[in-house]
């Protein structure tokens, strides 16, 4: 008797078959309203699309969808206006929606959940949700990839010292360096492209997990809401969440990226080494040392990128141990997905905004370049080219460099005299190979660090 229950089993959807009420705790364990509300424009999207197919097959009467399309326009606007009354006690964004369409417009409120269950809605709004960052992150990863050309038409001539083992090893442009990240947010954007094929493809008509003995009409839901094919299998429909661990994952290597560049800033912009600036704006001062301009912006992008990864793992563990089909596990799935798109919108938003305050210190990058011996493996070269075997030149350098060493000296600076004690053949044109300029112009291949090669490339991206 539905009097005796001490709560209001009006407002659960499923609540008939129950006679004892959620404690307060359970209830709030088992809602996820208030973070799966994010979803709730898809939500309507999608109901209207099912609500339009059901109309055209004859399940409900066009008189019936007429009304649910006025029922969501006026729950669209309300939620825009932050008006919507969101409840704990229906649970979900799917039965908060549904509870006040009826609400407005009785019955054929009721009849829209025909033929579906929340198992293949969820799935659905997800992918809707998941396809629309995906197209948002795209373009902030092409204005990032511009953001880098730019500078590095900029700075492609600029020559800085190229690391290995984190020692000065060859000279290399500036513009060079920016273009190595292009190329890797390049790459972040193909795997958004491929994940959002598997991405937008349609669970609806699957139902709870069976599909339905309605005539539904699939394809036609599929071609309303922009997906590119249906889900074939309805037990895989509801229960896969594979695009959403893609996306995380494609999420996890641009955060990786990001963490590289930022490393790499924070370390550049550390007095001791002091090749470039960064705008005022992404740095904060120390609220006990007056001379500090610490490179935060840079610093948390690293930081941040550990949550990604902890969601990327979270959600492989989440599905792992899941039997065929949905399971309320998967409720779980939507913080850590919501959190990483968030985390790498505003970090790309913030990197896009940042890259063309970066001011670099020509003179320190070239002073460091100088360091280092940098144009040791140029001189190999050039004995090569006179004739000597490369390990016999690789040699030579090194017993050059060590004399250098002694003498405090670059390579450049010894005198041609000192040089032909090397080789004969040593001749007057061997310093315009041991210069950085002459280094870095050599090297005008594909993929090389001429400024001549950078301009050609950093037109390309800015050409696309
Ligand atoms: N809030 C649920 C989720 O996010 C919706 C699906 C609920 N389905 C169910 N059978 N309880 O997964």
């Amino acid at each position: 008797m539905s009097n005796k229950n001490q709560f209001d089993n009006k407002s659960q959807a499923w609540s008939a078959r129950f006679s004892e009420p959620v404690s307060d705790l359970v209830k709030r364990y088992t809602a996820s309203v208030f973070f799966d509300k994010r979803l709730a424009l898809f939500d309507i999207q999608g109901s209207l699309a099912h609500a339009e197919m059901l109309a055209h097959v004859g399940v409900i009467t066009s008189d019936d969808y007429a009304n649910i399309q006025k029922g969501m326009a006026q729950i669209t606007a309300e939620i825009q206006s932050g008006q919507f009354e969101w409840l704990l006690d229906l649970e979900d964004v799917h039965l908060n929606i549904e509870k006040r369409l009826v609400e407005l417009i009785g019955d054929a409120g009721k009849r829209l959940h025909t033929g579906r269950s929340r198992n293949d809605q969820v799935a659905t709004d997800i992918r809707l949700w998941l396809r629309n960052e995906i197209d948002h992150i795209i373009v902030l990863l092409k204005a990032l990839r511009k953001a880098l050309a730019t500078l590095a038409v900029k700075e492609h001539a600029t020559i800085m010292p190229g690391f290995t083992h984190l020692q000065v090893a060859q000279p290399i442009t500036f513009g060079h360096h920016m273009l190595a990240y292009a190329e890797m947010f390049g790459r972040d954007i193909e795997r958004l492209e491929d994940c959002r094929k598997r991405t937008n493809r349609l669970p609806l008509g699957a139902a709870a997990l069976a599909g339905t003995t309605w005539p539904i009409d699939r394809q036609r839901v599929a071609q309303t809401l922009g997906f590119d094919s249906v889900c074939v299998n309805s037990l895989d429909a509801v229960s896969d969440r594979d695009f959403a661990i893609e996306f995380v994952a494609a999420a996890s290597l641009i955060m990786m990226h990001i963490s590289r560049f930022s490393e790499e800033l924070v370390l550049w912009m550390s007095p001791r080494i002091g090749f470039i600036d960064l705008a005022d704006r992404f740095c904060t001062g120390s609220s006990i040392m007056p001379q500090k301009k610490n490179p935060d912006v840079p610093e948390l992008a690293r930081g941040k990128t550990g949550r990604v990864y902890g969601h990327l793992q979270a959600l492989l563990t989440l599905m792992k141990g899941q039997p065929l089909t949905y399971n309320k596990d998967n409720q779980e799935d939507k913080e850590g997905l919501f959190d990483s798109a968030d985390t790498i919108r505003d970090t790309l938003t913030i990197f896009v905004d940042m890259i063309p305050g970066i001011r670099v210190k020509k003179e320190r990058m070239e002073t460091a370049a100088k360091e280092g011996f940098s144009t040791a493996t140029d001189l190999a070269d050039y004995l090569v080219r006179k004739g000597m075997p490369f390990r016999d030149a690789h040699e030579t350098v090194a017993l050059a460099v060590r004399q250098c060493e002694e003498k405090g000296c670059d390579l450049a600076d010894l005198s041609l005299a000192e040089l032909q004690t090397l080789h004969p053949s040593i001749g007057e044109d061997v310093f315009q190979f041991l210069t950085l300029e002459g280094s870095v112009s050599a090297r005008k291949h594909i993929g090389g660090t001429a400024p001549e090669r950078v301009l050609i490339e950093a037109h390309s991206i800015l050409n696309e």
